[in-house]
């Protein structure tokens, strides 16, 4: 059965002691024995400090928020999925809206970075979500869908197996505005029967989708409820080790 995941993503957020002191913080608020897998995703200049901090206690993994999709070469102010892979990092946030929106990320782009990822052992939290107008407009199940098939279908039924999808609806990131429990349940439903198409129902439910965009512990437990919302990605709540981890222990 899938894994429950809760994931926070520090975003470019933290010098490298305060980073140090909230991994220290959520560690120490947690036990281990937590029912989800807990994920820091901080930024690449933490990754090795917050990894020793954690010192592989509480199961708690360490991810990048990026990574290169290049194996190595003259790509200045780049970061491959080895070196990532090399600071002790297990798992990297991929297709960000922000990436998508600020670094012109594509999807065939994206479909590249999980293959360097893949083939580095770290596991890719692939994010996907439709911007506002989308939305309004009715069309967010064949956008978000395409997302899904352009980045991930190319891969075999083995390396589809160790992704993390998060699906982040642009318009509830940081503006305070969570889709509804109805609405994240019925686009994670969607995506699951989507994935099912490609992969076989067994191998969609064995998929963890992740929501994002203004989780905080006022709404995460209503959120968790959902039969297909398997966690969470969580901005600004896992700034707070407090608030982070009342979010996990939202289930
Ligand atoms: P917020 O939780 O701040 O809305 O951010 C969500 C997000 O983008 C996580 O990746």
């Amino acid at each position: 059965m899938r894994k429950k995941i809760v994931a926070g993503n520090w975003k470019m957020n933290t010098s490298l002691e305060e980073g140090k002191a909230l991994a220290a913080d959520v560690l120490a608020k947690t036990t281990g024995s937590e029912e989800a897998q807990i994920v820091l995703g901080v930024p690449a200049t933490h990754i090795t400090a917050v990894v020793e901090t954690l010192g592989g206690k509480n199961g708690i993994g360490v991810a990048a928020q990026n990574c290169s999709d290049k194996v190595s070469g003259a790509y200045t102010g780049e970061i491959s999925a080895s070196m990532v892979k090399s600071t002790g990092a297990n798992y990297v946030i991929l297709g960000h809206s922000e990436r998508r929106e600020y670094f012109s990320e594509s999807n065939e782009e994206l479909a590249e970075k999980v293959n360097q990822a893949l083939a580095n052992d770290l596991i890719p939290i692939f994010c996907c979500g439709e911007p506002l107008e989308v939305r309004e407009a009715g069309d967010m199940y064949p956008f978000v869908k395409e997302q899904l098939t352009e980045s991930l279908f190319h891969l075999s039924a083995e390396d589809f197996s160790k992704i993390v999808i998060a699906y982040e609806p642009i318009w509830a990131i940081g503006t305070g505005k969570t889709a509804t429990s109805e609405q994240a349940q019925e686009m994670h439903a969607e995506l699951r029967a989507h994935l099912a198409s490609k992969y076989g129902q067994e191998a969609a439910d064995n998929c963890s989708i992740l929501y994002g965009g203004s989780a905080k512990p006022a709404n995460a437990p209503e959120l968790f409820a959902c039969p297909d919302v398997d966690g969470g990605l969580i901005g600004g709540a896992s700034l707070k080790a407090e608030d982070f981890v009342a979010v996990v222990t939202s289930f």
